[in-house]
Parts: structure tokens; C-alpha cells; sequence
């Protein structure tokens, strides 16, 4: 079947096209790069044309609040517009474990108002919570640094390998829409300064990681258990020590 993957040059979605390309789908991997752009509209009802799913795995270029607001919601609508014109059966998005737990964030508020025009949209829809990514923990490391500090959140995190993320996103694309949620987690819980230690340590890196209760995550104060699921997540396969073997210096 014909699938579109919105930032399929993306971290997520060029794994994603990859896998889905293999087992015989026509892809198109869709990005400003690629001529199709969700926030002028350009190449976008060519793209979808003729498409059974709509895979979003876009990013906003920026996190500042304002502007993160305004792509996902912006996005979200000029899409989910173009896929109803095509007829585009099962509309599929990647958002965040706990993503209703923590207003206080701007980029949760975002990805919370991109859910609601998806659950509003009427078209068949099936949105992946996942923890966060193992790419990802140079960005959070890099967002609690003050100088050679790194004040982090001693909350407990459960972080996934992309090539996981990548398989249960191919696995969902090919499965019918559940109009719900399905989640997504690594196979194993550190607590987030403890584990960026251990990340930036292995890495060379000499900043010191300091545990504060206090610290905002992208503007969120933490409790414990506010960016991991005990609701039986789908389990993916690589560990930490896996990850940073083969893919951490990529
Ligand atoms: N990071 C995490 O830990 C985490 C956890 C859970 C969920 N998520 C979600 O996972 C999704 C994918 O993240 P990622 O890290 O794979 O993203 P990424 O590597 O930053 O890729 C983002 C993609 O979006 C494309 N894009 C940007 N603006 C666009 C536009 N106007 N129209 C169409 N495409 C556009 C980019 O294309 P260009 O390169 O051409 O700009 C790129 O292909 C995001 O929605 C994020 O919220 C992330």
C-alpha cells in the first residue's frame, strides 16, 4: 500500500521508511527537503494522493513555546485537511508517555493540542506514546547544563532505542487503526540524572551531573513516575549498553 511519512528524512521516519520500503509498501518520505511542506501546504495533496496511511513523525524546528504551539498545531490541521481530501484511511502519529501529565511544558502542551485535532479529525487514527528516545539524551543533557553543571531530575525514565522505535511504528502501520493509544517503552528504568552520569561519562564528556528535584524538564517539574508507563507498554529489545556499543557516536 501507498504510505506517506511526514518527516520521513527524520531520525524516526528514515528508519521507518526503511523498514516499511522492505516489506515491498511504496513510501514516500515527506519533508521540506523533499518538496512537501506541512506548514505552507506545499507538495502535500500530491503526496497523499492515492495514500491508505499517513504516518506523522515531524518534528518542530524549535522548542520555545510559543513557536512549538504553533507548528504542531498548524501542521496537525493543514494534514489532517489533505488527508480527508485524499481519503487517507489510518492516520498515525508519535507522541510522548505522560505527555498529559505535564502542562507546566510547552512542547507537552504542543504535542497535546497535535492529539486533539488527530482525536477530533474523524479519520481512523492510532497515536504510539513512547518514552523517550536514547538519541535524545544529548538534548537533555545539553538542556539542564549551566556551565560544566548538568542539574537533572533524579525521576525515573525508561528510554528507548530508535531502531525499536522504528519497529513498532512499521508493526503499527501495518496493523488496522485502533482509534486509542498503543505504548511504547525501553526495557530498562534508571532515574534520568543517574543514567545522563553514566551517558556523558561513557562519552568523554566532563560535565557533572547534579540530581535536583527542583529542575524543570523542558519547563515540567517531575514527579518520580511522570515519563514512564507501569499500564504494560510494548517492550523494546535494546538495552543502554546495547545502544551506546553500536549507535551512541552516529
Ligand atoms: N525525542 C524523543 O525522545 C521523543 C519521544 C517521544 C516522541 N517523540 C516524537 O517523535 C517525533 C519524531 O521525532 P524525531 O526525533 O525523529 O524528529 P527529527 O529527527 O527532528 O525529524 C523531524 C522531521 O520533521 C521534518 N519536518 C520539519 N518541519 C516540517 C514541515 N514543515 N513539514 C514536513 N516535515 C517537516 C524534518 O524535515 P527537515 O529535516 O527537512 O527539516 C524531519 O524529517 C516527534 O513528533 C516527537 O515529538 C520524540
Amino acid at each position: 500500500m501507498k504510505i506517506v511519512i511526514i518527516g520521513g528524512t527524520g531520525l524516526i521516519g528514515s528508519k521507518t521508511a526503511e523498514r516499511l520500503r522492505r516489506q515491498g509498501h511504496e513510501v514516500i518520505a515527506a519533508a521540506p527537503n523533499t518538496g512537501v511542506n506541512t506548514i505552507t501546504g506545499e507538495g502535500l495533496a500530491d503526496a497523499l494522493s492515492g495514500a491508505s496511511v499517513v504516518i506523522d513523525l515531524a518534528n518542530s524546528p524549535s522548542f520555545e513555546d510559543k513557536a512549538v504551539l504553533e507548528f504542531f498545531e498548524t501542521s496537525g490541521r493543514n494534514l489532517i485537511a489533505a488527508e480527508k481530501a485524499a481519503g487517507v484511511k489510518h492516520h498515525i502519529a508519535l507522541s510522548i508517555i505522560g505527555v498529559d501529565r505535564l502542562p507546566e511544558s510547552g512542547y507537552m502542551r504542543a504535542k497535546v493540542a497535535q492529539e486533539k485535532i488527530i482525536r477530533e479529525s474523524g479519520i481512523p487514527y492510532t497515536i504510539v506514546h513512547s518514552t523517550q528516545f536514547m538519541e535524545f539524551l544529548a538534548g537533555i543533557a545539553q538542556s539542564g547544563t549551566v556551565g560544566n553543571m548538568v542539574h537533572l531530575s533524579p525521576a525515573y525514565v525508561q528510554p528507548i532505542a530508535s531502531d525499536d522505535v522504528a519497529d513498532n511504528m512499521t508493526a503499527v502501520a501495518n496493523d488496522a487503526p485502533i482509534d486509542g493509544v498503543v505504548e511504547i517503552s525501553g526495557p530498562e528504568r534508571f532515574r534520568l540524572n543517574e543514567l545522563v552520569a553514566r551517558y556523558l561519562k561513557a562519552m568523554g564528556d566532563t560535565r557533572k551531573v547534579e540530581a535536583d528535584a527542583e529542575a524543570r524538564y523542558f519547563g515540567a517539574k517531575l514527579k518520580d513516575t511522570s515519563l514512564v508507563s507501569d499500564n504494560n507498554p510494548r517492550l523494546g529489545r535494546i538495552t543502554f549498553e546495547q545502544w551506546f556499543a553500536t549507535s551512541a557516536r552516529k
